[in-house]
């Protein structure tokens, strides 16, 4: 990859590329979020900055095939999500590829059949979006990358892999990048940016190098609102203001106590962001509640016992009632024994032991 510009063009034998297929296939992870991304300004541009780490075991494997539609009246999708054709979705991807016509010179020239998979459930109630989409993202500029007279270079690629990734779901756009991930415009990150997630230009301390997350899955059911609409409902919300000034705060402490290797500084802003989150669904109008009567009971429950044993572990949640335990790699002993005890708050017992992961990869695909 040598270019960096974002005005490429099509290769002269570009049609001839397409006649004989172009193949991708990308795995990419879910992240989980510390400072959260809640509320939007305009079209897919978050109210505020937010910082996440891209996961290792709950990922998207995307692979498409791309052939000529000589027609040029693209694009044009069929969509397979394991194993099983759904139309439903294909015509959903296709209105998103619509809105990448100005990002994807070669959408209008081909037909694309894209299959893709989780090695997560369903139905877990662990978000999938930024995974999907993230994958999707990267499949496709993998495509327009075979197809490009010069190619572009290595960050040039993820900037805009995050990009496209960041209209079809927001959050996805920071799991285009191994380990800490932030996006949107902020003080102390030179070169972040509104538009993409960029990878943090520090490194973590210690403790943080090989965080683990465990998710306890209270409920496994779709949740009862949707992200889009809780997004939505921050537009007039009475305390939107103050909540994106305590983002812009908590991003710049959250920095400094990644640095510094501070755990307990990094574990109260982490409950603060989720507590806060939850607060903004519950003060809405109309107000909801995504927690789960046992929620509660684990954060009371782990409390408790990180204070009794002296345990460096913390929980955020996502928008949903599971909720994620954060600690440091040697710390693994002494909160397996306090996840024994929780598993009776969780739906069938179930829970899934994840860490920090390496971030996408470019698989080989026939
Ligand atoms: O990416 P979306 O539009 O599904 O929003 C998800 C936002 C949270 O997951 C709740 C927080 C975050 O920053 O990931």
């Amino acid at each position: 990859m040598s270019k960096s510009t974002s005005a490429m063009t099509l290769s002269s034998d570009f049609k001839d590329k397409l006649s004989e297929g172009v193949n991708t296939c990308w795995k990419s992870p879910a992240n989980i979020a510390l400072v959260k991304y809640w509320g939007k300004k305009g079209h897919q541009i978050p109210a505020n900055p937010s910082l996440s780490f891209s996961l290792d075991e709950a990922y998207t494997i995307t692979r498409i095939h791309a052939k000529l539609n000589p027609n040029a009246n693209g694009p044009k999708v069929s969509f397979t999500f394991e194993g099983e054709k759904n139309p439903a979705f294909a015509s959903k991807i296709e209105q998103f590829l619509n809105d990448l016509l100005p990002h994807l010179e070669y959408l209008p020239h081909v037909y694309l059949e894209i299959e893709s998979g989780n090695n997560f459930p369903h139905s877990a109630g662990i978000a999938s979006s930024a995974s999907a989409m993230s994958a999707l993202a990267l499949s496709l500029l993998c495509i327009e990358q075979q197809l490009l007279e010069e190619q572009l270079d290595d960050n040039s690629f993820y900037r805009k892999a995050s990009l496209i990734a960041r209209l079809g779901s927001g959050s996805a756009c920071r799991s285009v990048y191994a380990g800490f991930s932030m996006w949107g415009k902020h003080d102390d990150f030179k070169d972040s940016s509104d538009n993409y997630a960029i990878p943090i230009d520090f490194k973590p301390g210690s403790l943080f190098e090989n965080i683990h997350d465990t998710i306890l899955l209270v409920d496994q059911n779709p949740k009862k609102v949707s992200s889009r609409v809780g997004h939505q409902l921050m537009d007039n919300h009475p305390f939107a203001k103050a909540r994106y000034d305590q983002a812009v705060t908590n991003l710049s402490k959250m920095r400094s106590c990644l640095i510094e290797n501070d755990w307990d500084t990094f574990a109260s802003i982490t409950e603060t962001e989720a507590l806060s989150l939850h607060a903004m669904m519950m003060s809405s109008s109309p107000g909801y509640i995504l927690m789960h009567p046992n929620t509660l009971k684990i954060v009371e429950h782990l409390v408790e016992k990180r204070k009794q044993n002296h345990v460096n572990v913390c929980y955020t949640l996502d928008a949903g009632p599971n909720l994620h335990l954060l600690y440091p790699e040697e710390e693994n002993d002494k909160v397996a024994l306090i996840i024994s005890e929780l598993t009776q708050y969780c739906s069938d017992g179930k829970v899934i032991y994840d860490t920090i992961g390496k971030g996408p990869e470019n698989k080989h695909c026939k």
